[in-house]
């Protein structure tokens, strides 16, 4: 079962995995902090995105680019006048909301239209919806026979309903704006001088660093078609309503991967479908059950001015199923783009194709690309992990627990070290041993105080895989520990070696 975004919320705060940002001044919206756990966790995120994208592939390479670039890249690709969001405002509370977040509903009782209701998009939103139109009916005292209620989103309104919806800030109608375009990028200025020319933005897309540098890569790099450079940086939008958490803010991090290929139907749906199957997989290698993982097709009329063709896999977060990772077939948009904007020549010449006798040999390749968000990764993760049940206590009886069930690879500490108890000097400085031991590879925690049921349940809440302890049995008798098994509570006893060697088999696949 989804835990609810409350109780990952709170879990974040309380063990230091997400802070709101800037908490002491009473927060910032859309922005956040990750602490102890959660930067690991980030981190474990990006290593084996990269580890498995780019260093165990000999089709792709890596590259970081810089957050402010050229203005007139965002003028190639399209962003300064197309990357925008519908909005609308509430006149009264001068709140703003994302149209296509903001969904509104005709109450219908019996023949007679008495009114109409709006909610913010989250998971519960039929619920709400309905509450208040029931409550609409009581106060209006009429009788009969409700309709269904019929969400559609704002920009769906027509303008004589814009008069009649109300805002959901004051639940008044006549309140809000018609949508109008917001664009999302945020503005900064480059240098001393602080007139217009000086205009710069910070990259909503780490994707344009890619194509600005396609042409280097390629002069520099002896790649061969198809090919992919693979990317992980921050990204910022100043989204209308960051909402629910890390799943959309203001500043995110991506791992954007463009793969360029051979022009033509046949290779764009080979690629396509290819790197489709690569990121669920890849999903699952990371703890993410197969069943929480779908695909929305996005029909035609509702791709973005580049696409040719976009799938987006679909994760069923606390708030509901929604996009986690876009595989985008780009074409050659952006490309051609940069070539007219720069002058300079973004030709590919294909050896391979001009041995094998095969026309064109110079062409422009297309694009397929998976882009992802970090941070929603993050959420993912989390929210895939997080398990309630119930396992005997010291006393053998049942007891609650709340746990984290990371795969290996992401969890913030690979295996805790306990000495059974710390008034034992030898048994300490055993234990200390076997944990700078493992500290030379992985992140492990260290804990020597309260009962070890204790110390097991609270590295049980952060999700850490496997317990060892070193007991008298480890000093007096064969030197073997017992390792405990997170999920299954089970335990064995194996030899420091054997330690080592079991970890390293399950963490580093
Ligand atoms: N280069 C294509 C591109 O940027 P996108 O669908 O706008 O496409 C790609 O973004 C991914 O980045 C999304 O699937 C999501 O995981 C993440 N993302 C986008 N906006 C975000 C936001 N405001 N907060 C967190 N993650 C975001």
């Amino acid at each position: 079962e989804t835990p609810a975004m409350e109780t990952i919320v709170t879990l974040c705060k309380r063990r230091g995995f997400v802070f709101q940002s800037s908490d002491i001044y009473g927060g910032y919206n859309g922005f956040f902090d990750y602490g102890p756990l959660g930067v690991e966790v980030k981190k474990n995120i990006k290593d084996a995105w990269w580890r498995d994208m780019v260093h165990r592939r000999d089709d792709v390479v890596g590259l970081d680019s810089s957050i402010i670039m050229h203005p007139n890249i965002w003028k190639a690709s399209g962003h300064v006048g197309g990357f925008s969001d519908p909005m609308v405002d509430c006149k009264e509370s001068k709140l703003r909301y994302r149209a296509d977040q903001l969904f509104w509903a005709a109450v219908v009782v019996g023949d007679e239209t008495i009114g109409y209701v709006s909610v913010l998009e989250d998971g519960e939103m039929e619920a709400e919806a309905q509450k208040q139109a029931d409550s609409m009916k009581r106060k209006l005292a009429k009788q009969g026979e409700m309709a269904p209620l019929q969400l559609l989103d704002y920009t769906e309104a027509t303008p004589d309903l814009y008069e009649k919806i109300p805002s959901p800030a004051t639940g008044k109608p006549g309140s809000l704006t018609a949508p109008r375009d917001f664009n999302l990028m945020f503005e900064t200025k480059v240098g001393p001088l602080a007139d217009s020319t000086a205009v710069a933005y910070l990259r909503p897309e780490t994707a344009q660093g890619i194509f600005a540098n396609y042409k280097n890569i390629v002069d520099t790099g002896r790649v061969k078609m198809p090919f992919g450079i693979a990317q992980i940086g921050k990204a910022f939008r100043n989204e209308i309503t960051p909402r629910n958490f890390i799943f959309r803010s203001r500043e995110f991090e991506q791992m954007e991967m463009e793969f360029f290929i051979e022009p033509g139907e046949e290779s764009r749906l080979k690629w396509y479908r290819y790197w489709l199957d690569w990121c669920t997989d890849w999903l699952v290698s990371i703890g993410i059950d197969r069943d929480m993982i779908s695909e929305d097709v996005h029909p035609e009329d509702k791709l973005s001015h580049y696409s040719k063709g976009t799938t987006d896999l679909m994760f069923k977060f606390p708030h509901g199923v929604q996009e986690l990772w876009g595989i985008a077939c780009r074409g050659c948009f952006d490309l051609t783009q940069h070539q007219e904007h720069s002058g300079k020549s973004m030709e590919f010449f294909d050896q391979d194709r001009k041995d094998r006798g095969e026309e064109p040999f110079k062409y422009i390749p297309h694009v397929v690309e998976p882009a992802l968000g970090v941070d929603r990764t993050f959420l993912a993760v989390l929210t895939a992990a997080y398990t309630e049940d119930e396992i005997p206590n010291d006393k053998g009886k049942p007891e609650k627990r709340s746990l984290l069930k990371f795969h290996p690879r992401i969890a913030p500490y690979k295996a805790a070290v306990f000495p059974l108890v710390k008034n034992k000097p030898e048994l300490l400085e055993r234990a200390r041993g076997l944990f700078e031991k493992l500290q030379r590879r992985w992140s492990v925690a260290w804990d020597v105080s309260g009962a070890i049921g204790r110390r097991y349940r609270r590295q049980d809440e952060i999700g850490t895989p496997y317990c060892i302890t070193v007991d008298f049995d480890t000093i007096e008798k064969d030197g073997t520990v017992t390792i405990r098994d997170r999920d299954t509570t089970e335990q064995k006893r194996l030899s420091e070696d054997e330690v080592i060697a079991f970890l390293s088999e399950k963490i580093d696949v």
